[in-house]
């Protein structure tokens, strides 16, 4: 089984003109966390917002899922409607659902999403009960039947749910399972830079980020150097797999460099792009398929997402 673990969250999403980006003050093309404030006053400015599950770890696990491979989800909610609107859409994926519930009166996580004519998305996340994620409420028994831990770096913004990934690596590795991370934001590397840098020579062996969030990481303004360095200090990674949006993605395995062209598409909505390419690579892993046939049906799955607006599309794959 693959485990991935994140920030439970239901995204509301919305189509907006680009000026929108100004007059509501976001921070384009980011994650930004906000506070209940801003959060409602972000909601109050959507005219017909999609309500739909979302949580970058979380779409990686229903579609890896989707896929048919073997996943769960670990994140935390709140006993109300958004909570049970994410909980049945994990159910309905048919992933083993390792939610747990947050027993403080609190909000399940919400996460308002901009969608410019670009198809660009802007993330506004309030994390709510999510923040609240520790390390009692890890499934050890299942951490130590997985093959795969899939961690969300968007976890390293609160210390409790920092513990828990933490945690959750350490026993899974001391349990023979294999470690991956998502980088997931420039602005979350950018916070962490040393202690990521730390816990991926440590503990990780798979890399999943996009170039910008790989630069970020070594302060690099080129790609190929940040590849370079990457190669001569991380011996320990077996893979990294470097997204590079429209043209595709770059993985060093085996001490060889691979590239894939991304599949053609029309972006309607770029939210969940990197997530579902994620779990279509590990769900090839997951199947011992070669690099080439997880690479291609990572570059389907991120297409066929980011063709239609949020991260549940309707039509088949
Ligand atoms: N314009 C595009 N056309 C086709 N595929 C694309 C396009 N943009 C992104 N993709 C696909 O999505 C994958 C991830 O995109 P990208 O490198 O932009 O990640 P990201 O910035 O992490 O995405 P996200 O918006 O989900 O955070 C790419 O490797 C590619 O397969
Ligand atoms: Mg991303």
């Amino acid at each position: 089984m693959i485990i991935c673990i994140g920030n439970a969250l239901v995204d509301s999403l919305e189509q907006i003109e680009e000026s929108k980006i100004n007059e509501l003050n976001l921070n384009k093309a980011r994650m930004t966390l906000v506070e209940k404030d801003r959060s409602n006053f972000l909601l109050s400015n959507m005219n017909n917002p999609v309500y739909e599950a979302g949580g970058s770890a979380a779409n990686t696990a229903y579609w890896i899922s989707q896929l048919g491979g073997e996943a769960g989800f670990i994140g935390k909610i709140s006993n109300d409607d958004l909570g049970e609107q994410f909980q049945s859409s994990l159910k309905d994926s048919g992933l083993k659902d390792l939610t747990v519930f947050e027993d403080a009166d609190n909000q399940t996580g919400l996460c308002a999403i901009f969608i410019t004519p670009d198809g660009e998305r802007t993330m506004n996340t309030y994390l709510g009960a999510g923040e609240h994620l520790s390390v009692e409420d890890l499934d050890n028994d299942e951490l130590e039947k997985a093959e795969i831990v899939y961690m969300e770096g968007y976890l390293w913004d609160k210390p409790s749910s920092k513990d828990a990934f933490l945690k959750a690596a350490k026993h899974n590795k001391e349990t023979g399972g294999k470690n991956a991370i998502s980088l997931s934001d420039v602005f979350c590397v950018d916070l962490h830079r040393d202690s990521f840098i730390e816990f991926i020579k440590n503990d990780i062996d798979y890399v999943f980020c996009n170039e910008d969030e790989l630069n970020s990481l070594f302060q690099s303004d080129s790609t190929n150097s940040s590849i370079q360095y990457f190669i001569e200090n991380f011996h320990n990674v077996e893979q990294l797999i470097c997204t590079l949006g429209p043209e595709g993605v770059l993985i060093l395995a085996n001490d060889e460099e691979y590239s894939f062209r991304a599949t053609d598409t029309i972006v309607k909505d770029k939210t969940g792009a990197g997530d579902f390419f994620a779990a279509g690579y590990l769900y090839g892993l997951q199947k011992k398929l070669s690099i080439n046939e997880s690479a291609e049906i990572a570059n389907k799955s991120a297409a066929y997402v980011i063709s239609e607006i949020g991260v549940r599309p309707k039509k088949t794959f």
